[in-house]
């Protein structure tokens, strides 16, 4: 792995100012990790306040596609403090969000429309007939209609210049659950039992987590420009691994994200671990070894070969990309049979 600030640099910007994260390697799009969640906060907080501060300067307007969840709040609140401190200026945004329970009524404590007022829009100055939100209180016969409108009004803006998500543990990204097609537009979905499960906790009880919700659709979403995917915690490893190194398929939403030209995933250490790279980076890249990465090659060794450690032979190390511990082999077998003698 390397040090990189950033994978999709825009031209102007010191790449100084920008937090760094570890670009990881073989992944099948442009994948960071940072040590903390705050890092990720800050770094995608500094990403959209960098293109705000270059479109403000023409006198453009920025179009944002925004997220909840618990994912996307350290952005929001690096956001506001860039906002106070540095007077970052939101009055020319224009901002869509992904999703919305329904039905839901706008001031219900559940709703997403409150959660963004609460957690973003109340502390900046974005002006309120600038703000979109999939409405939840709209009797059925209306919202095919308002889903259509929703897509116009996108569309009236100039489209979406970065569109912020989160990734639930089913790989749905706004609600866009298992089986939802890459040309889905915004309309109802009914929501999957893992992502109501997941929801269970603020709603007091799973019985009480609607059963549907408007979503922008997946085209929706890799119409922006640019698509940033964040993931926290090692919950999330598993369906991360699987948007970033596994194959196109609708079983998990999320990957559909590796067909747009500019997607990055934005990751804590938690939610990376499971990747290749971090979990076997012998098998991925050369790797500067240390005792611990020794130890956790050779066990992954025995596993993979299907032998006891003191059965591995050199053949073993080499058809497994484990050649640079054939010399420390030796050593590792001694180790291994003290431990063994030492009970
Ligand atoms: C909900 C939202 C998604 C969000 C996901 C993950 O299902 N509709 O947009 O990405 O949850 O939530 P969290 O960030 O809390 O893990």
């Amino acid at each position: 792995m390397t040090d990189t600030p950033l994978s999709t640099a825009e031209p102007g910007t010191p790449i100084s100012s920008l937090p760094l994260g570890q670009r990881i390697a073989k992944t099948r799009v442009p994948t960071l990790r940072f040590e903390s969640s705050e890092g990720t906060g800050h770094y995608v907080a500094q990403l959209i306040a960098r293109l705000l501060r270059q479109r403000n300067q023409a006198d453009k307007p920025t179009v944002l596609g925004l997220a909840t969840g618990s994912t996307p709040i350290g952005v929001y609140r690096e956001l506001i403090r860039l906002h106070r401190e540095e007077g970052l200026d939101f009055s020319r945004v224009v901002t869509f969000n992904l999703d919305e329970y329904w039905p839901m009524s706008e001031e219900s404590i559940h709703s997403y429309r409150r959660w963004m007022r609460e957690n973003f829009f109340d502390h900046v100055n974005v002006a309120q007939a600038n703000i979109h939100i999939p409405r939840g209180d709209l009797p059925r016969r209306s919202v095919d209609t308002f889903c259509e409108e929703y897509e116009q009004a996108i569309e009236e803006a100039g489209g979406i210049d970065i569109q912020l998500l989160g990734v639930g543990r089913t790989g749905h990204i706004g609600f866009n659950e298992p089986g939802s097609s890459r040309d889905s537009r915004t309309r109802l979905i009914t929501l999957d039992p893992v992502t109501r499960k997941d929801a269970a906790s603020g709603f007091y009880g799973e019985e009480n987590v609607p059963l549907r919700a408007i979503t922008m659709g997946v085209g929706t979403i890799l119409s922006a420009r640019q698509v940033i995917c964040m993931a926290l915690g090692e919950h999330k490893a598993a369906v991360v691994r699987q948007a970033v190194e596994e194959r196109p398929t609708d079983r998990i939403v999320a990957i559909f994200l590796q067909t747009h030209p500019d997607t990055q995933f934005v990751l804590d250490a938690a939610a990376a671990a499971d990747l290749t790279a971090i979990r076997t980076p012998w098998t991925v890249e050369t790797v500067n070894w240390t005792p611990l990465l020794e130890r956790q090659a050779v066990i992954w060794l025995a596993q993979k070969a299907g032998k006891p450690i003191l059965k591995l032979e050199a053949r073993d190390f080499h058809e497994h990309h484990l050649a640079d511990l054939v010399e420390v082999r030796t050593g590792l077998v001694q180790d291994v049979s003290a431990c063994v003698r030492r009970g």
